[in-house]
């Protein structure tokens, strides 16, 4: 049968390793899709590189724009990232008919609405497996395996790099910034790594996530977003005392007057699977009404990995080329006149609980006028612990978790806990989340 034509944009960690993958596995990969797929045009900035993967194999260009605009380009793969030359690359590419498979979270969460409108209005297909979680099919899984499903939650690990740092720093006594540059040098962390370390890779990839579970646009500009580069080492050993493991966490929960969106660092019961979810790997939680959690585990980022997810993609799109765009799967799992425009709510309505670190003088009454700010609040205290003050120290900690309550009320009592003079310096606030109803 005729094959597929495919022109790659980017041959650099995940272009090569789809072009490796797509090569060894051939055969197979004809056997399912039904016809040869093939990379005939590859470009990148990089021509010497290019040339070298390819062997000869693919005409090698080091201008993106004549692939797409190339007439006997089926699919374009869009893997040069980022939200610049791509978004015009792939809004071109849609213009001149063809589909798309990438792996651009941040092209997706920011301006995923214009392009899945654009490429709606050309009939071609947008696709995306790799852009969350890597090699983990959460995509497909949301979009077709779970649309039984009203999905009430999901909480993911979805950036390798974060994982991979809060692990080695933990298990290794590593620092911060030597783990940051194995994670660059493994091909984990994204061009820019403060995307990675300050939660912004995450909060891209649980934006797409949201938008498919709950029938919503894209709302990136609405989401609560944390990194770990604040997180304190004495935080991870006191939420290990408590039974908690601190991991960065994608969240998106449906709420009666609207939608959570955050990504912060979450205690995380240990005795939960997601909880010993280590180094680079990905695992997302998600619950359903019909089904109950279902849990995906697996490589979220790296070459073969990633390459996996794109060439899933690249299958998919093979298949459904030929059938009419009305009765392929949506884009975004709704149908897009279904797509509800329901509101994300702002953090200070948020509902969790909260692990709170206080450094205080160490002397009477102390600890009954905090209790009595949390109460006040209607706070309810769910465990305590207070750090055993060194000899001749006059400081110590007191560790709080608390009951599930509106991130507002924390608001309210840290403000007025900071306004004692026996608290000694910023509250740390953390979000816990027990991932079990
Ligand atoms: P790389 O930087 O390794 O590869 C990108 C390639 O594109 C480079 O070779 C780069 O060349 C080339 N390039 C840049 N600009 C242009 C241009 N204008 N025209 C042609 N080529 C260009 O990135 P990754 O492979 O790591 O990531 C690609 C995408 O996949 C990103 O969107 C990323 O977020 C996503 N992703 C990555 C994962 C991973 O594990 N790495 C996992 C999941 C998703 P040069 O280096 O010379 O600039
Ligand atoms: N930088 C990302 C991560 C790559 O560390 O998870 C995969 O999207």
């Amino acid at each position: 049968m005729k094959p597929i034509n495919v022109g790659l944009l980017g041959i650099g960690t995940v272009g090569g390793g789809t072009w490796t993958v797509l090569n060894r596995n051939a055969e197979e990969i004809t056997r399912r899709a039904g016809r040869p797929i093939q990379i005939t045009m590859v470009a990148d900035k990089n021509l010497e590189l290019a040339k070298q993967v390819t062997g000869g194999k693919a005409r090698v260009t080091d201008d993106a724009f004549a692939v797409v605009a190339d007439p006997e380009v089926d699919i374009v793969v869009e893997l040069i990232g980022g939200y610049g030359v791509a978004k015009e690359l792939v809004l071109k590419a849609i213009e001149n008919g063809k589909h798309v498979v990438t792996a651009n979270k941040a092209l997706l969460a920011v301006h995923g609405n214009e392009i899945f409108a654009a490429a709606q209005k050309k009939g071609v297909m947008v696709a995306f497996e790799a852009a969350v979680a890597g090699g983990i099919p959460i995509i497909k899984a949301l979009r077709e395996g779970l649309t039984a499903n009203r999905i009430q939650w999901i909480a993911g690990i979805i950036n390798g790099t974060t994982n991979f740092i809060l692990s080695e720093m933990r298990d290794k006594g590593l620092s911060f910034d030597t783990v940051l540059k194995e994670a660059q040098r493994l091909g984990y962390a994204e061009a820019d790594p403060t995307f990675d370390v300050e939660g912004v890779d995450a909060a891209h990839k649980l934006t797409i996530m949201s938008a498919i579970a709950f029938g919503i646009p894209m709302q990136f500009d609405k989401a609560h977003i944390e990194g770990i580069s604040k997180l304190e080492a004495e935080d991870i050993k006191y939420a290990e005392q408590l039974g908690y493991r601190i991991k960065l966490l994608g969240i998106t929960k449906r709420r009666s007057e609207g939608f959570e969106l955050r990504v912060h660092p979450t205690l995380v019961p240990t005795k939960r699977l997601i909880a010993n979810v280590e180094g680079a790997m990905n695992a997302v939680l998600v619950q359903g009404d019909a089904v109950g959690a279902t849990l995906y585990y697996g490589k979220g980022a790296g070459a073969e990995p990633t390459a996996s997810a794109v060439i899933a993609d690249l299958v998919d799109v093979t298949r459904m080329a030929t059938s009419d765009p009305e009765n392929r799967v949506p884009h975004l799992a709704f149908q897009p006149d279904a797509v509800k425009d329901t509101p994300v709510l702002p953090m200070a309505e948020v509902k969790t609980s909260y692990y709170l670190r206080l450094r205080v003088e160490d002397k009477p009454g102390v600890l009954a006028d905090i209790t009595r700010i949390l109460a006040d609040q209607q706070i309810s205290i769910d465990a305590m612990i207070q750090r055993e003050p060194a000899e001749g120290e006059e400081q110590t900690d007191i560790i709080i978790l608390t009951h599930e309550t509106k991130e507002k009320n924390v608001d309210g009592a840290i403000a007025k806990i900071e306004a004692l003079p026996v608290v000694k310096r910023k509250v740390i606030r953390l979000r816990l989340e027990n991932l079990d109803k």
